[in-house]
């Protein structure tokens, strides 16, 4: 191949990417195009997310960046996310460092992590006090940290390899205050004094029925953790335990905020609406009008309906 022609090279290997790349539709961003300058960038050892592309022109390639680019493109072709060869995924506006440890922050996401956003504003605490459960590469933990400097926020997962991962992407955004730790969903906090405390605990949590896991698209199977999408039998094993612990950690008028599966909208807002520790439960619809956040309030006086 001509190296000595990048724009003649870069419009043949597009071609191919165009006639070859499966795209999901849970990365929205990605294209051919996109696809390509990303690898292009890698192979000259400039790891970008997309949204970094902006000022990036496809340059000569030397031969071992030549053959970088034809490997990388193999790789993408054959599967591999391309978050995960890039190293790169960005969320909430912030740059992540993306693995195989953890879930590829999604698009969908970001709609969960700017109701919390607003949610915390308009509850105007001064410093408030969040928990990211089921918090993977720590992308809400640390996309609410970076929108409200003044919140504390801690972040937990079953998996250590995510929480790894969480705590490096602290480290990579210079946001050690945010801890991680390990364990199953509010577990790691439960002997931390923290109970009756917490403004807000968000979660994106594993929501896929067991049996459609494994039908799921093999770039999402094969290369992103199990543990990330099997919510149980009916998906919604994870939800429903949650709603039911989360009341001991929140304070009363705290806020539990929760990412759900296609189809879960309407019976996870009537079993929070009928259960006497949340008074209200708001619902945010994606661009297609399907229920994808639901925020649910600890009643105030929580305490009093105690027996
Ligand atoms: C859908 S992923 C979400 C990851 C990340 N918060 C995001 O939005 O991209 C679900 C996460 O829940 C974790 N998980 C599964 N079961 C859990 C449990 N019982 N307790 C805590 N975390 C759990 C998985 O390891 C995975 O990181």
């Amino acid at each position: 191949m001509n190296t000595n022609d990048p724009a003649g090279t870069f419009a043949r290997l597009l071609q191919r990417l165009q006639a070859e790349l499966q795209l999901l539709p849970d990365k929205p961003d990605e294209s051919p195009e996109a696809t390509l300058r990303c690898l292009w960038a890698l192979a000259a050892n400039r790891p970008l997310a997309i949204s970094q592309l902006g000022g990036f022109t496809p340059a000569e390639l030397d031969e071992a960046g030549m053959s970088r680019l034809q490997a990388l493109i193999e790789q993408r072709l054959g599967g591999t996310p391309l978050a995960h060869l890039t190293g790169r995924q960005d969320f909430m506006g912030q740059i992540l460092l993306a693995s195989p440890a953890a879930l590829v922050p999604r698009r969908e996401t970001e709609q969960l992590g700017f109701s919390a956003v607003r949610r915390l504003q308009a509850m105007g605490t001064s410093q408030p006090l969040v928990i990211d459960v089921c918090t993977g590469a720590g992308n809400i933990a640390l996309g609410i940290a970076c929108h409200l400097p003044r919140a504390r926020v801690m972040g937990a997962d079953l998996s250590p390899d995510a929480v790894g991962l969480a705590k490096r992407n602290a480290a990579f955004l210079g946001r050690e205050d945010v801890e991680f730790r390990c364990g199953d969903l509010l577990e790691p906090f439960e002997q931390s004094g923290l109970q009756g405390t917490v403004d807000m605990i968000t979660c994106n949590p594993p929501y896929i029925s067991s049996a459609r896991v494994d039908g799921m698209a093999p770039e999402i199977s094969l290369h992103e953790p199990r543990l990330a999408f099997d919510g149980g039998p009916f998906g919604v094993k994870i939800i429903r335990k949650l709603i039911a612990t989360a009341p001991q950690l929140l304070k009363p008028g705290g806020w539990l905020l929760m990412e759900i599966g296609l189809g879960q909208g309407a019976g996870v807002a009537k079993s929070l609406a009928s259960n006497p520790e949340y008074d209200e439960v708001h619902t945010h619809n994606d661009a297609a009008g399907q229920i994808r956040v639901i925020e649910a309030r600890r009643t105030p006086d929580a305490q009093a309906n105690k027996p």
